[in-house]
């Protein structure tokens, strides 16, 4: 894989808005789940930075759980349709209140996919907390709860989002340039 300075076209959200837009979506959500009984539930692999830090700036008690879906094929960088479970949740959220954490709303499939499966399990409510949305590339109405930033249609990587599953790691997030951009082989 090449250095993401290579294909960096430029720093969109840098590590100090981003943090500093987490901690806000964690004192929001604190103070809208009073009584704590939140149940955070990251979607796999993008959520996970993201989740991390908020949970950190949550300040009622929560419980963590992790899913996995696929809606894009594996390689592809656009969103298929509907998404299938790759791995499912450990706990039972009937009665709980629940918020989806993920990277970014995108098409929307994803999500949506997401919370029609899961309002059949009967939490108590479902909330959606999104760290980027792109509303040009939106195809299926997501109610987004709580959102961290709205972005431009271009393809970006890091602080959870991935180039092939790479750069998830990185602390910003980047605007990538796939004219110079070689896929791996
Ligand atoms: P949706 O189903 O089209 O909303 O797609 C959401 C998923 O697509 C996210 O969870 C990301 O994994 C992925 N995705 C969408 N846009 C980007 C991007 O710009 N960079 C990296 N991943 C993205
Ligand atoms: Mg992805």
């Amino acid at each position: 894989m090449q250095n993401y300075q290579d294909l960096l076209s430029e720093i969109l959200i840098d590590s100090e808005k981003l943090q500093a837009r987490v901690k806000e979506l964690g004192a929001q959500i604190s103070a809208d789940y009073p009584d704590g009984d939140l149940l955070l539930i990251c979607i796999l692999r993008g959520g996970v930075p993201f989740m991390v830090d908020l949970s950190r700036s949550i300040t009622v008690p929560h419980k963590m759980d992790f899913m996995a879906v696929s809606s894009y094929g594996v390689g592809a960088r656009e969103s298929t349709g509907s998404a299938r479970v790759t791995l499912d949740l450990q706990m039972d959220i009937r009665g709980m209140q629940v918020l989806l954490v993920e990277d970014i709303v995108d098409s929307g499939h994803t999500i949506s996919s997401v919370l029609n499966m899961l309002k059949t399990r009967n939490p108590k409510t479902l909330k959606v907390c999104a760290l980027l949305d792109k509303p040009e590339r939106r195809e299926a109405h997501v109610p987004v709860d709580y959102l961290g930033f709205t972005i431009p249609n271009k393809f970006v990587f890091g602080y959870g989002l991935d180039l092939d599953e790479y750069y998830r790691n990185l602390p910003f997030v980047g605007v990538v340039d796939l004219e110079k951009y070689q896929p791996p082989t």
